[in-house]
């Protein structure tokens, strides 16, 4: 669940009523409010509470700000956060279909958080859960899945004019 005693979580019923309603939502806020370690809890909760939960994805501008803010929720959500992760690269990547490649896969995806950033890889379920991630990772799910079937919600972390508009140009064209 959720942190209860941060300045975030009095928007909360707000947010979930927005986020339902709107194609897109800009969240903003002060600095420590909760906004990326609580939005995308949530939506999780929400989504838990469908049959068939998606997964949310959030993007941060920084390979370390994705690796941290995911341990830090993993955390406070009591979700298991092995310490080893996957180490990918191109090759590693052409292989998760093999047999070993699926064990190391199936003791990662026992936790509804997890990230995927350059060179490391720390797969939560592959439904129902939060994927943090950089800006490029979305954009190579995008060239793979261009409708992104199996995500439900996209936060983008951080945004500035520049990495914003980078993203949706990306996106667009
Ligand atoms: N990786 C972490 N380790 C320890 N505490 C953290 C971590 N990430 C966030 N926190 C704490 O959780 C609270 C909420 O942080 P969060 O990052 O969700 O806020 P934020 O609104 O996104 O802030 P900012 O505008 O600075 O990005 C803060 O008190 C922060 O100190
Ligand atoms: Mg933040």
């Amino acid at each position: 669940m959720a942190h209860p005693s941060l300045p975030i979580a009095g928007f909360r019923a707000e947010i979930l009523e927005k986020v339902r309603h709107n194609p897109a939502v800009i969240i903003t806020g002060g600095t420590g409010c909760g906004k990326s370690s609580q939005v995308p809890q949530f939506i999780l909760d929400e989504i838990l509470k469908l049959n068939n939960p998606k997964q949310i994805v959030v993007t941060q501008p920084r390979k370390i700000a994705s690796m941290s803010v995911a341990r830090f929720v993993a955390e406070q959500r009591g979700e298991p956060f092995p310490e080893r992760k996957i180490r990918q690269n191109r090759k590693v990547r052409q292989n998760l279909t093999s047999f070993s490649a699926s064990l190391k896969l199936r003791f990662f995806q026992q936790s509804r958080v997890g990230y995927s950033v350059k060179y490391y890889y720390h797969p939560p379920k592959p439904t129902g859960s939060i994927l943090f991630c950089t800006t490029g990772s979305v954009l190579a799910m995008l060239k793979k899945d261009p409708l992104l079937s199996n995500i439900s919600h996209i936060i983008l972390d951080e945004v500035c004019p520049i990495n914003c508009w980078k993203f949706l140009f990306c996106c667009l064209f």
